[in-house]
């Protein structure tokens, strides 16, 4: 008896320690970037990032937390050790590589532009050209954002209006306070499915690479982007990227 209660007590004590060597990997995101990341029916963080961060996670033995915060917030947060990565539909950029390390790319995206379904404008440059000027909507800190705060505003040809998500962006084209909605393409063809009377141009703006993004110093790094270097090759990436963009 004594023996058995012994045999049980060590079982416990093993299993105990096996939960707590599971660490856990803290991701952050913007939770508002479909089909990226969104909230799934179960109210609960999915989209392509997010499967591809739980399966990295899985390989490699930790937990995943999910932090949903401001897309601004996510490299700052990355960059003071607040959070282990992140995974945020994020283009690899030189200035960011200033302030983070990517892992290899695993999807590409293409800035478009998103304006009233009966608008006649083709382009930015025909807004500016038919009203001496072109108010964008963007979602704040992307690369939707740097790049017409670049083209448009410091040029003197429009102003930008960032708002904390795309959605937001969105909602202010649909009340006619911005002109067009510069951002992501997949986000963009959710938004427009989403909405009425909204239409995408087929002028891109700018192609780009996504990455997920980690502090320089990052001791997990390199594990992290050997196992995503592995779920690229053996398919399961793809695979998670069909399941969330079906083929048109
Ligand atoms: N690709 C763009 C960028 O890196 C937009 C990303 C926005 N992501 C998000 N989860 N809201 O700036």
């Amino acid at each position: 008896m004594k023996k058995i209660v012994a045999m049980i007590l060590v079982a416990m004590l093993a299993l105990a320690g096996l939960t707590a060597m599971a660490e856990t990997l803290t991701m952050c995101t913007n939770v508002a970037f479909p089909p990226y990341e969104f909230y799934g029916e179960d109210s609960e963080p999915t989209g392509i990032d997010v499967e591809i961060a739980k399966a990295i996670a899985e390989k490699l033995g930790y937990e995943l937390e999910i932090v949903d915060i401001e897309f601004a917030q996510c490299i700052p947060g990355v960059q003071s050790g607040k959070y282990d990565f992140s995974a945020a539909g994020m283009t690899v950029t030189e200035e960011r590589q200033q302030m983070v390390q990517f892992t290899d790319t695993y999807a590409t995206g293409i800035q478009v532009i998103i304006v009233p379904e009966d608008s006649e404008m083709a382009s930015l440059d025909d807004f500016v050209d038919a009203n001496g000027s072109v108010k964008v909507g963007v979602q704040m800190a992307t690369t939707g954002d740097l790049y017409t705060t670049w083209d448009y505003e410091d040029e003197g040809k429009g102003t930008v209006d960032r708002y904390t998500t795309g959605a937001a962006a969105v909602q202010a084209l649909l009340a006619g306070k911005v002109d067009c909605v510069v951002i992501d393409n997949e986000p963009a063809k959710n938004f427009v499915a989403q909405n009425e009377g909204l239409k995408i141009l087929d002028t891109a703006y700018a192609v780009e690479d996504y990455a997920m993004a980690f502090a320089k110093d990052s001791p997990i790094y390199e594990d992290f982007n050997n196992a995503l270097a592995e779920l690229i090759e053996d398919g399961t990436v793809q695979g998670i990227i069909d399941t969330f963009i079906p083929a048109e």
